[in-house]
């Protein structure tokens, strides 16, 4: 049975008052498991989620946890909205100490407001033109942190390795499959991490990616209706634990330890991975804090400085 990977006690009960997060996605999830936390340990968090009325729903339990907690409108699937998001962040804050760019979705064949693949336009795009964005109060607020959710997908499909396809990124020549186009924007995730953490070098900004686990949480219900879901979740139910089915608290703990442990800046750029019997090797399952991905693309540092670039271009923020 694989090991839950969990932060130390003594972190979870960091006094963390006076400091500002943003999470996104943060209604649903381990989006919902990290905001509890840092609530917990009397951070002010900002939960920002496409359907805010969702984030006030879900945020209404923690009424009662030290921390103060404030839901703010952001659809990654709009650079508009993504700008507004920021703008309105910025007129009301004054430091982020850490950016979670944990939002995320399979869907299948859409497009974003702006004309990209729905899988890389809300999971890459959006992040990366809302990190920009918040750059420079991240940087006046360092020592500050930047946590990217990717995935075990990132690493293969089949016998091929993931990559990122900069002739064809929104799947209008291949063939599409929302498997395949999420398992692209994962690893989009993992190299902006990687990349963020190079250009960031000395300013007291640091990034990671993280595989989180295998959650049971509302993923992948933009391709499988609630009811098969739901059947699906009753009968693995009794192999959960054999399968490494995580509740969204442990899924938040990869994430948690990104944000407060000391030594992670000692990793910066790195990939931190909960357990996971989806890596095709035994011998990376038990995932680690932090490991090297199995997927030679995710240390390319072309392919990442590429993607960078492009990106830049992509959201309307070059020259
Ligand atoms: N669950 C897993 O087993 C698993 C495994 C590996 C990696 N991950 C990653 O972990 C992260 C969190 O997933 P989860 O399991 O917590 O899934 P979840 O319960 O479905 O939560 C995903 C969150 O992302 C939000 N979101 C989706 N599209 C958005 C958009 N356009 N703009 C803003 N927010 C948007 C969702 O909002 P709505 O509620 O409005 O849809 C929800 O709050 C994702 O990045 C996922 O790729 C999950």
């Amino acid at each position: 049975m694989p090991k839950v990977l969990r932060c130390q006690p003594q972190l979870l009960q960091k006094d963390l008052s006076g400091r500002v997060y943003i999470v996104t996605g943060a209604n649903s999830g381990t989006g919902l498991a990290t905001s509890e936390q840092l609530l917990r340990q009397g951070a002010h968090v900002v939960g920002a989620c496409r359907r805010p009325a969702a984030g006030e729903a879900a945020f209404a339990n923690f009424a009662r946890l030290p921390g103060t907690a404030e839901i703010m409108t952001l659809d990654l699937a709009s650079f508009a909205s993504v700008r507004q998001f920021a703008a309105e962040f910025l007129a009301r804050h004054q430091r982020l100490d850490a950016l979670v760019n944990n939002a995320g979705l399979v869907a299948p064949e859409g497009r974003t407001e702006d004309g990209f693949e729905i899988n890389i336009g809300t999971n890459h795009l959006g992040h990366f033109l809302l990190t920009e964005l918040l750059l420079d109060c991240l940087k006046a607020s360092a020592p500050a942190r930047i946590v990217c959710l990717s995935s075990v997908v990132h690493v293969s499909r089949g016998a091929t390795e993931i990559t990122i396809d900069f002739d064809d990124l929104n799947y209008e020549t291949r063939a599409f499959s929302s498997m395949a186009a999420y398992a692209q924007s994962k690893l989009a995730n993992l190299l902006h991490a990687k990349e963020l953490a190079r250009r960031l070098e000395g300013s007291g900004v640091t990034a990671y990616s993280v595989h989180p686990g295998w959650i049971r949480s509302n993923f992948g219900s933009g391709i499988m209706p609630g009811w098969l879901r739901g059947l699906m979740n009753l009968a693995l139910r009794p192999f959960s634990g054999m399968m490494g089915i995580l509740n969204p608290e442990e899924g938040a703990q990869t994430t948690l330890h990104c944000l407060l442990a000391d030594d992670a800046p000692q990793h910066n750029g790195a990939y931190y991975s909960q357990n996971s019997i989806l890596y095709p090797q035994r011998e990376h399952r038990a995932g680690g804090w932090p490991m090297r991905s199995p997927n030679p693309n995710a240390h390319d540092a072309a392919l990442a400085q590429k993607l960078d670039a492009v990106s830049r271009e992509l959201v309307g923020l070059d020259g």
